[in-house]
């Protein structure tokens, strides 16, 4: 195959795609005006080669994955009502005033599932303004700044297919009241999808690359790039939430407080798993160590154990907050940023692509995404904590179009969550025969991120005598 291009840089890059048996890239060449071949040019100099072919070989013809490790067994668990969690919230308070803590929300995913055009964050989840969850977040971050005194910076984490949007979106809502100098919007990387049959790069249409986000451990190797923006903040720990998720606390003092307390690198909140089946990662300890192993990466037998009570054995769920010292992540100020290498895992998906000039689609998966995990630090961190969370207060994430884990059930615990507030401010609530509240609530997080602030407000409050209740 020839293809002429003019400049030497392009003609290198296009020799190594040909010499790497990857020239079905150029197929549509011939049908490509001159925008098009310069933006096929453009992508494939976004590709590091060696790396992916590296990557290919690696996953590909040996699966590191199903390597042995060694046997793992249940982690200790920093427990619900544990008396020195209270003392912890008062230092993790006092580290977020001090603007020692920085907030991270990853946002880079494509959330296929949801169904949603656009960013999963301009999802509408409340149930009578409509209110996003980007919103939910920032008047959450915003309540959080005036209860501490101080701004906190929120680092959002896209990827290059959402992050003009989210940029978009957020100069469209005016920051939804923050500061637009804290809100730092910064786009992880993405890899190319592969063909797992025979190695190949994946396209989305004549003279395009299928390039797909390289996974929320995009994260560290984000911090690690712009070490200087959380550097110049004084940023000495980052809690780290995901876009699904509404009931995240943002910034949470008390796991600030206990990372603080135990000395640690890698700290986390966990649910008790009840269902073997749920689709959480499970703590666990390895050796020394503590890891998260992916739902759909741990063994029938551990994931079926019980112990004498009855309760799961590896039921610390993770819900995907964590609190990271930055010296951790960067080192120290030497500029001598450690190397966390974090294990890439493979999605295997069915994708709609573009193969011999047409169209071609699958039921069964036919790509291969490369993902880094964020904490797949964990095992690196020489201290680590695991701190368990209710899962009423702290977990209601929205993933599915509908069934689990969906905008209904995420609204229907934000009912039952206001419900109790309302409630334990001595508010007379009726409630349906499946005990949620029987007219609509709505509260929103600019008046009160928990109950003891919605309480120390109520009497403020004017509710309505019937009909939906929106406190905002
Ligand atoms: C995730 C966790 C799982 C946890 C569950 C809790 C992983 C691999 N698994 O599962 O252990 O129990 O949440 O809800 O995370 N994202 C990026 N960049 C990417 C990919 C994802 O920022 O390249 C973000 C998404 O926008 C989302 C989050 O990471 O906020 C989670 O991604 P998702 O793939 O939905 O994870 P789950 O399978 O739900």
């Amino acid at each position: 195959m020839r293809i002429h291009v003019e400049g030497a840089e392009d003609q290198t890059l296009v020799a190594k795609f040909l010499e790497a048996d990857q020239g079905h890239l150029f197929d549509d060449w011939e049908d490509l005006d001159s925008t098009g071949r310069r933006k096929l040019l453009d992508d494939l100099s976004r590709i590091d080669l060696g790396f992916l072919q590296q990557l290919v070989s690696d996953h590909l013809t040996s699966d590191p994955e199903s390597l042995p490790v060694a046997t793992p067994s249940p982690p200790p668990m920093i427990p619900l009502g544990d008396p020195g969690r209270e003392e912890a919230k008062s230092l993790g308070l006092e580290a977020l005033s001090r603007g020692e803590v920085g907030v991270m929300l990853l946002a880079g995913g494509v959330g296929t599932r949801l169904g949603h055009a656009g960013p999963k964050g301009s999802y509408p989840l409340l149930p009578l303004t409509q209110m996003t969850l980007f919103q939910f977040f920032a008047e959450s971050l915003l309540r959080r700044q005036k209860e501490v005194g101080t701004a906190i910076p929120w680092w959002i984490m896209t990827s290059p297919s959402n992050h003009e949007e989210t940029v978009q979106y957020f100069r469209d809502h005016q920051f939804h009241g923050l500061n637009s100098s804290d809100v730092i919007i910064l786009p992880q990387e993405e890899l190319p999808v592969i063909d797992p049959r025979r190695g190949k790069i994946l396209r989305k249409g004549p003279g395009r690359v299928l390039f797909s986000p390289d996974g929320h451990g995009g994260a560290i190797r984000l911090m690690q790039r712009h070490a200087d923006l959380f550097r110049q903040r004084g940023i000495r720990h980052v809690y780290t939430h995901q876009v699904d998720n509404p009931l995240a606390p943002i910034g949470d003092p008390e796991l600030v407080g206990l990372h603080r307390i135990h000395g640690s690198q890698f700290s986390s909140k966990a649910v008790a798993k009840t269902d073997p089946d749920e689709k959480v990662g499970v703590f666990c300890q390895t050796g020394e160590h503590l890891r998260i192993i992916e739902y759909s990466e741990l063994g029938d037998e551990e994931r079926n154990r019980r112990d004498d009570d009855g309760k799961l054995s590896f039921r610390a769920g993770n819900v995907a907050m964590h609190v990271i010292d930055l010296d951790f992540v960067l080192g120290d100020e030497a500029g001598n940023t450690p190397a966390l290498p974090m294990p890439f895992h493979m999605a295997k998906k069915s994708v709609k692509h573009w193969i011999d000039h047409e169209w071609s689609e699958s039921e069964t998966p036919n790509s291969v995404r490369f993902e880094t995990f964020i904490f797949d630090v964990l095992p690196l961190s020489d201290q680590a904590i695991v701190v368990e969370a209710s899962r009423d207060l702290e977990f209601a994430p929205v993933k599915n179009r509908d069934g689990n884990d969906s905008p209904e059930t995420s609204r229907h615990a934000l009912q039952m969550l206001w419900g109790d507030w309302l409630e334990s401010a001595g508010y007379p609530l009726e409630r349906n025969a499946d005990g949620s509240p029987s007219r609509t609530l709505e509260i929103s997080p600019r008046i009160a991120v928990d109950k003891d602030q919605f309480i120390a407000v109520f009497d403020s409050l004017e509710i309505p005598d019937e009909g939906p209740i929106l406190i905002q």
